[in-house]
């Protein structure tokens, strides 16, 4: 049994962290993306190291460097992204950061599109993507003991958060509000609501790497209370 101590309160515990976007090719020069920094992914990444925890972090393409201290595995697409998790299990908590792409385009073009010869605008045939947050809550077998999402909503935060908790099946979501978009995502800061099946905790706006570490707090108290 690791020694429990109260600056190292993930001794011990095998945490995953999806960050960033997915890239979806349409061809070998297009992508579909969002835009999603990773710097909330990353830094609750680098809050649980500095937590104690063993830290595979999975991210999408980001221009922000690697955490200290973490194992950083990059990929480009949603289904990159799940496999990659799918590897790195088992792990006590999974943190879904990451702003994964809904859908992407159906099939990637082998050649660039060219606009000579074709009179129309090409049209974008799109599937659906994997859910990894969903994957991870649902796992028959591999299920973390805590499972996290997050939730960028434009408007009744909580209720939509309240929904999305239930519909993946996790533990907690993480929501914020991005109707004033201006800051969140790209930005420094951060507001959010943290919303699981008994209650709602609404945190005042803050940095986010202070928002990772009371959020890498919070998580801590919940595992343990949680056995
Ligand atoms: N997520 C995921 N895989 C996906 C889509 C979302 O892991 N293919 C995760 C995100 O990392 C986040 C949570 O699910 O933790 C919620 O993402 P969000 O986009 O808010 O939810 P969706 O279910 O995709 O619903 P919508 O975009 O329609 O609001
Ligand atoms: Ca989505």
């Amino acid at each position: 049994e690791a020694m429990l101590s109260a600056d190292k309160p993930l001794a011990g515990k095998r945490v995953i962290v999806t960050s960033g976007p997915t890239h979806e090719p349409i061809d070998p020069v297009r992508y579909l993306a969002n835009r999603s920094s990773g710097k909330q992914g990353h830094a609750i990444a680098a809050a649980a190291a500095a937590a104690g925890a063993q830290v595979t972090l999975v991210s999408g393409p980001v221009s922000i460097p690697d955490p200290q201290g973490v194992t950083t595995i990059h990929v480009e697409t949603a289904r990159e992204m799940l496999a990659a998790v799918e590897e790195t299990l088992p792990a006590d908590i999974a943190i879904c950061a990451a702003a994964v792409a809904d859908w992407r385009p159906d099939s990637e073009g082998a050649q660039k599109m060219k606009k000579e010869g074709n009179k129309q605008a090409p049209e974008l045939s799109l599937v659906e993507n994997p859910d990894i947050l969903r994957t991870l809550a649902q796992h028959h077998t591999l299920r973390p003991t805590l499972v996290v999402g997050f939730a960028a909503e434009t408007e009744t935060v909580v209720d939509h958060a309240r929904a999305k908790l239930e519909r993946k099946g996790c533990d907690l979501i993480v929501a914020n509000d991005v109707s004033h978009a201006t800051g969140i995502m790209g930005g420094d800061h951060n507001t959010v609501h943290l919303v699981s099946p008994a209650d709602v905790e609404s945190w005042e706006d803050m940095p986010k790497t202070e928002v990772a570490a009371r959020l890498v707090a919070r998580i801590a108290e919940i595992l343990k209370a949680h056995r």
